[in-house]
């Protein structure tokens, strides 16, 4: 139809040639699909998640796209872990440009029934 867009319009709109990405949650269902979109956009790609089979599911789907994919695990509920990815992104991009931060949980309930620890988990 005159007018719409297709989803690789949408990725050559998004222009990300050389940009180095972290996504949080890349072993999910959201990061995955924000990952595979970011990588035909261009963009280098540091993977996130504690799952190594699904993390490298996502990563295999990215790589044929031509971007540099590092694929670390890190539970982000570990500070410690957290410095080390840092540490990682340091010396494997240098650098970042973006944060898509996908890692969460999905709490049932009511919110005031959910306790502190689990909106922070
Ligand atoms: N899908 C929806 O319709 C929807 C709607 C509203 C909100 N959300 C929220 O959006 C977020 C992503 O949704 P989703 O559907 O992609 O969920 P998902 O498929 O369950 O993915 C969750 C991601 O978060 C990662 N993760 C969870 N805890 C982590 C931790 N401590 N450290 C590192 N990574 C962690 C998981 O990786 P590992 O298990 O490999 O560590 C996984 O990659 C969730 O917070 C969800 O509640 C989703």
């Amino acid at each position: 139809m005159k007018g719409r867009r297709n989803g690789n319009d949408h990725a050559d709109a998004l222009k990300l040639d050389q940009k180095c990405v972290l996504v949080t949650g890349a072993s999910g269902a959201i990061g995955r699909c924000i990952s595979s979109a970011l990588a035909m956009a261009g963009a280098h790609l540091c993977l996130v998640a504690r799952n190594q089979h699904r993390l490298d599911i996502t990563a295999d789907i990215c790589r044929p796209l031509g971007r540099r994919v590092d694929v670390a695990l890190c539970d982000l509920t570990n500070e410690t872990a957290i410095d080390q990815l840092c540490g990682r992104i340091d010396q494997t991009f240098g650098h970042l440009d973006i944060l898509v931060h996908c890692a969460g949980t999905m709490g049932q309930g009511r919110l005031e029934d959910t306790a502190a620890e689990q909106l922070d988990s």
